[in-house]
């Protein structure tokens, strides 16, 4: 069904109960972009209720979600995913988010959404099918390429604060810029984002990491205060030199670098978070020794506990944590290895130890070269290169990465003649680490064998 055709169809569905209804918001504004796409919000000048169950019969919709409290419901109809809501018109207490809503005609509705590029509605009667209705210069502002508020932004912002990350989110999607007064209003009413839930603050900062350039969002979050509001551990990187060999001078901005690096290899949230804090420590571990300068040693696992500890109170899930921890902990690693004289056994360590996660830590090492000497560059790449294809030697023959140690603990209870105790786990890292080491193979009867020879040990 195309979008015309279910246009239509809503349409008439609506005229049978005499109400009017719009298309409005992301949709309009993305098919002026030439890109609409199969979200899309109505309007309901009428009672959105009862045009839910009216809706329900007539498209033979199974289910829908509904909030009669704020006057909205939604559906999914033939792959598309439609938000019906009452023409509204929102009041708020200052200090909460939670909104008074009373029934309002179209123009007051669109006059409290967030942007003008959001304030577009399309008729889709028969009379003026198609036709775009545009108060606030909407349009033009898309064409422009501007994201300012339809009314004073102060208003606007307080009414809801999260529309100023919502507006650098809308500003790094499109690659917009926020008009001068909406962009001094967020600074000045930086201080609202208090008042959001951390789970809706996230939802908005995940949108701005996934951006095809994140940084241009996180300089904008930093430069008008919000990024301070809910991460101020990253504020702290700023203006903190380091080396010049091999990175960006300031950790701050090296650290915007390397999430664009990511972005421009890899679409995973988590590893742009682990972008984000694989330096997070550098400040608090930052000690200048008179011989190398300055010098930033623990810094990893500083940033493992820190990354925990942030992302935690950010509400991002156990798995993203276990992740992010893992590869802010190990991202030294693998240039650690190349400096050193590679040996099998400290590849197998590494692979040991990241597991699953060992091909996005070499992404994430090879976004970490923010130098802007080509010859450099090439060297440290050239590096990588040479230490993956180690590392696929030791992995075909030792298939470490998803290490199970290959003697269970019923087997190491029948060759000691002993019961389930610590003896068990003892032996089990005994032959984990030999295997490591290179001393046994990573099969089960040469490892029966490595226990039995070494047996004495343990008696
Ligand atoms: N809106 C708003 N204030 C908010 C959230 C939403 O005014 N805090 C309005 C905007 O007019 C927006 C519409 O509600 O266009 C729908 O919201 P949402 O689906 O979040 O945004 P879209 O503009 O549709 O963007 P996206 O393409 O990301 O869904």
């Amino acid at each position: 069904m195309t979008e015309n055709e279910l246009f239509k169809r809503i349409n008439a569905i609506a005229q049978s109960c005499d109400y009017k209804i719009y298309v409005v918001g992301g949709f309009v504004r993305d098919k002026i972009l030439g890109k609409p796409g199969k979200d899309i919000d109505f309007v309901v000048v009428g009672d959105a209720m009862k045009f839910a169950t009216v809706l329900k019969k007539e498209l033979k919709i199974k289910t829908l979600v509904q909030y009669p409290r704020f006057g909205t419901f939604m559906a999914n109809y033939k792959g598309y995913s439609l938000e019906f809501v009452n023409a509204r018109e929102e009041s708020y207490d200052f200090n909460s988010r939670n909104p008074v809503t009373k029934q309002a005609d179209l123009l007051t509705d669109l006059s409290r959404r967030d942007f003008t590029i959001n304030t577009l509605a399309m008729d889709i009667s028969e009379e003026n099918f198609g036709a775009v209705i545009d108060v606030y210069n909407g349009r033009e502002d898309i064409k422009k390429g501007i994201i300012r508020t339809p009314l004073e932004p102060g208003k606007t912002f307080s009414d809801d604060p999260l529309r100023m990350m919502r507006a650098i989110r809308f500003a790094s999607r499109f690659k917009f810029e926020i008009e001068q007064d909406t962009f001094e209003a967020i600074t000045k009413n930086a201080e609202r984002l208090a008042i959001i839930s951390v789970e809706r603050i996230q939802d908005e900062f995940n949108k701005i990491l996934m951006a095809d350039v994140p940084s241009f969002g996180l300089r904008l979050l930093e430069e008008c205060g919000l990024l301070k509001q809910f991460l101020p551990e990253a504020i702290v990187m700023k203006g903190v030199e380091q080396k010049k060999e091999f990175h960006h001078k300031d950790v701050f901005y090296h650290t915007l670098e390397v999430i664009d690096n990511l972005a421009k290899t890899s679409n995973k949230l988590e590893l742009r978070l682990a972008g984000l804090f694989h330096d997070i420590a550098k400040p608090r571990t930052k000690r200048f020794v008179e011989a190398t300068g300055w010098t930033f040693h623990g810094h990893e696992v500083v940033g493992e506990r820190m990354a925990r500890a942030i992302l935690k109170r950010l509400k991002y899930s156990n798995e993203i944590i276990d992740y992010v921890k893992k590869l802010v902990r190990l991202h030294l690693r693998p240039m650690a290895l190349i400096s050193d004289e590679v040996t099998d056994s400290a590849m197998r360590r590494l692979l040991f130890l990241a597991g699953n996660e060992f091909d996005d830590l070499m992404i994430l090492c090879r976004a970490d070269i923010t130098s802007k000497n080509p010859n450099r560059v090439k060297r440290y790449l050239g590096n990588y290169e040479y230490l993956l294809k180690k590392v696929v030697e030791v992995e075909e023959r030792d298939r470490i990465r998803n290490f199970q140690p290959p003697v269970n603990g019923q087997e190491i209870m029948a060759i000691f003649n002993c019961k389930p105790g610590r003896l068990i786990g003892e032996v089990k890292k005994f032959v984990e680490e030999a295997i490591l080491d290179g001393e046994v193979e990573n099969d089960h009867d040469a490892c029966i064998k490595f226990i039995l020879d070494n047996k004495n040990r343990f008696e």
